[in-house]
């Protein structure tokens, strides 16, 4: 390969992933994704136990992403990895990784925002977005509406006051009795059931704020009454509560997002994050799309939940614009944007 080509390695640990991807030119090469499952009898993640396995996991997925790439070491442009936002400790093992790996080859660190980095997933593939869109960028910690304006100019215009959504996703699971991370299993027994069932009250917030703590007590008060009713209510009933769940979940965030299209008069349209993987919100999605006259765009489903990837890609668009820190850098669990 010629040495003008700009061979990025990067590296993502902020939560319960330990991921590493090479990408060359903006060329996302691989995406390798150790995902710990020691958290699943847990109903959460357990920060000290996410960043052991992210000390276990780092060296080989890191040398697995190289090899998988052809590419020595010696031959990287630079190394991104994610400072923040995350858990402290998970974030440390990324961040220290990363500095040590940059020190000795001698070459520049960048610094990656996680949830820029779910944006600016949708780079990595076509269609890529027109600039200005809106993302709504939808995790297991956030919950933001973002006016991108181009690859390295974002601002959040509405986020959630509380829970994110993707929590309310993962406690509500919880409380029907699923494992961690429940999103995916509302997601799936939700397609069988009948999202009219039940009506669980969604909150109102003013502009374009969200607040997801308040339905999670309403379905705990819900499930409580009625499993003093009939104590086989949840098993009889499972993929109507999704359905209905996910059905209340999708409807707040739709129509924020619709709020802030309409008031940013903006047509373009995107998701990122864990729950845009969600069935349900791509579904719905479209059909509001078809009446709003959006174009949507919507990541491939390994480019939705955390991976090194995205942190390359974002580390490309900052190589580029000569965007590098210095050692002194230390992982930053509440980095803003
Ligand atoms: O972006 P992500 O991998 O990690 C964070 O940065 O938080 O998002 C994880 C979140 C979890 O809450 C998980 O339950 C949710 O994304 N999630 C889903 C689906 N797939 C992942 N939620 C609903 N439906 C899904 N299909
Ligand atoms: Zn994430």
């Amino acid at each position: 390969m010629p040495t003008s080509e700009i061979k990025i390695l990067a590296i993502e640990s902020s939560c319960d992933e330990t991921s590493a991807a090479v990408v060359v030119n903006g060329k996302v090469l691989n995406n390798i994704i150790a995902t710990q499952s020691v958290h699943e009898n847990y109903g959460g993640v357990v920060p000290e136990l996410a960043s052991r396995a992210h000390q276990q996991n780092i060296v080989p997925v890191v040398d697995q992403a190289l090899k998988n790439a052809a590419i020595d070491k010696n031959e990287l442009s630079a190394i991104s990895f994610t400072r923040g936002p995350g858990l402290l400790g998970a974030l440390l093992v990324g961040t220290s990784f990363a500095k040590s790996m940059a020190l000795a080859l001698d070459i520049p660190l960048i610094e990656v925002n996680h949830m820029q980095a779910h944006i600016l997933a949708h780079f990595i593939d076509d269609p890529k977005p027109e600039f200005p869109f809106l993302c709504l960028t939808v995790s297991g910690g956030h919950t933001q509406i973002v006016l991108v304006e181009s690859h390295l100019k974002m601002a959040i215009i509405g986020e959630t006051r509380d829970d994110a959504v993707g929590e309310a996703f993962d406690k509500s699971a919880k409380l029907l009795g699923l494992p961690y991370p429940g999103g995916p299993l509302i997601d799936k027994y939700a397609k069988q059931g009948d999202p009219t069932k039940f009506a669980f009250p969604e909150t109102s917030m003013p502009g374009l704020s969200y607040s997801f703590s308040g339905i999670k007590t309403g379905i705990l008060y819900f499930l409580r009454d009625e499993l003093k009713k009939n104590d086989r209510f949840i098993e009889e009933n499972l993929n109507d509560i999704c359905a209905s769940i996910q059905h209340t979940l999708v409807n707040m965030l739709l129509q924020k997002l619709r709020k802030a299209a309409r008031q940013h008069k903006i047509k373009h349209i995107a998701i990122a994050g864990g729950v845009s993987a969600n069935s349900g919100l791509r579904m719905t999605l479209q059909k509001m799309a078809e009446a709003e006259r959006w174009t949507t765009y919507v990541p491939d489903f390994q480019y939705c939940t955390d991976n090194a990837g995205m942190i390359g890609i974002a580390g490309y668009y900052k190589y580029l614009a000569g965007e590098f820190v210095d050692q002194k850098v230390s992982a930053l669990p509440r980095m803003k944007f």
